[in-house]
């Protein structure tokens, strides 16, 4: 079989740093929870649910509480997690409100420094200041509601973490969830993910504004822990199903995945795409097919000044206007191709 052999079993490289802990590590790590004496005087009920807590672990429980995925997906007789398709249904609903006429504009505020006078720097952030400042000047237009998210909580408030993208998408585009499903891992204590909360207001906003300071030449790190776990809203697989969990074999052998059709749904399908396509401004839709044929001739270098040329025409052309005021309307844009 050669590697261009489109029927060649894909191949997954694995033999990275063990990670697997022996029981007295285990236990160990788990009690430093407890690492209060206070703790002492209820040890007996400490090494009982120790135990709770290293059959989890051993048998790898990262989803403890599941259910059948269902009709929708591609296997429903796989069990998904609870949590997950709780978080779906909040994001279903995020994307609802967001397209509704009646809802209003809706703004995400993001003040994105750690600093907060709740905790070791004792003293409230600039950017906190700063984004206050643009929620005053958001808020003073009535037709806007204002969600202000702040990332300093992070380093302030109990069982608030954001934990770090795993990079499913790295090894398949497939295996990248959307929403994100690597967390919470019960069996490795990786819960109290705020992401669940914050996909959804992600979703219903119609307009994001982010305010940060600078450390060490990047954004602070608690934004950046919410951007990557973004990653899965470019175009994340919807259907966990699909790949069953985490099976790379499966997400890989699935290739690029944007969305699962049952086979006598697929004309219908690739129809409403195609209609959906063909309503969009007809010079921008022609140049991304041009950028498309011309990124496989041409070097990143070239091919970015072509892309920001031919965007340059496009926010010249009253298509662009008039997509900016249907996106202000929340009504379909009328295109007339100048
Ligand atoms: C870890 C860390 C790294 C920093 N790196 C930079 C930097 O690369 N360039 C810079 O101009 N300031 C840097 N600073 C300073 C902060 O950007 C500056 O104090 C900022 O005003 C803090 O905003 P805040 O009041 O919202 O926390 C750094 C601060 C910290 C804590």
């Amino acid at each position: 079989m050669s590697a261009d052999d489109p029927q060649a079993k894909p191949r997954v490289r694995t033999g990275q740093t063990p990670t697997e802990l022996s029981k007295d590590e285990f236990i160990h790590r788990w009690n430093q929870n407890f690492y209060d004496s206070a703790f002492e005087k209820k040890r007996a009920e400490l090494d009982a649910i120790g135990e709770i807590a290293w059959e989890a672990y051993h048998d790898s429980r990262k989803a403890p509480r599941t259910r059948k995925a269902g009709p929708g997906f591609a296997d429903p007789e796989h069990e998904l997690s609870i949590e997950w398709l709780d978080a779906r249904e909040k994001i279903i609903a995020a994307q609802k409100q967001h397209d509704s006429k009646e809802s209003k504009t809706r703004v995400l505020l993001i003040c994105a420094s750690p600093r907060t006078d709740q905790t070791c720097p004792s003293e409230m952030s600039k950017t906190f200041r700063l984004t206050k400042t643009a929620e005053e000047i958001f808020a003073a237009d009535h037709e806007i509601d204002v969600d202000f998210l702040d990332l300093s909580v992070l380093t302030a408030e109990y069982g608030r973490k954001i934990y770090p993208c795993k990079a499913c998408v790295s090894t398949a585009m497939p295996l990248c969830h959307w929403p994100c499903s690597c967390y919470p891992n019960h069996y490795l204590g990786q819960t109290h993910d705020w992401m669940y909360e914050i996909y959804p207001r992600w979703v219903a906003a119609h307009g994001i504004m982010i305010v940060a300071p600078v450390h060490w030449y990047q954004v602070p790190s608690v934004f950046k822990l919410m951007m990557d776990r973004l990653v899965c809203a470019d175009g994340g697989n919807p259907d966990p199903t699909s790949t069953h969990g985490k099976t790379p074999e499966e997400a890989k052998a699935l290739g690029i995945l944007l969305e699962i059709t049952e086979p006598d749904a697929l004309l219908t399908r690739a129809r409403e795409l195609a209609t959906s396509i063909a309503a969009k401004p007809p010079l921008a839709v022609r140049y991304c097919k041009r950028l498309l044929k011309l990124a496989q001739q041409q070097s990143l270098a070239e091919h970015l000044d072509v892309c920001s040329s031919f965007q340059a025409i496009c926010h010249k052309t009253d298509d662009h206007h008039e997509a900016l005021t249907a996106f202000r309307e929340k009504r379909r844009g009328n295109y007339k191709g100048r």
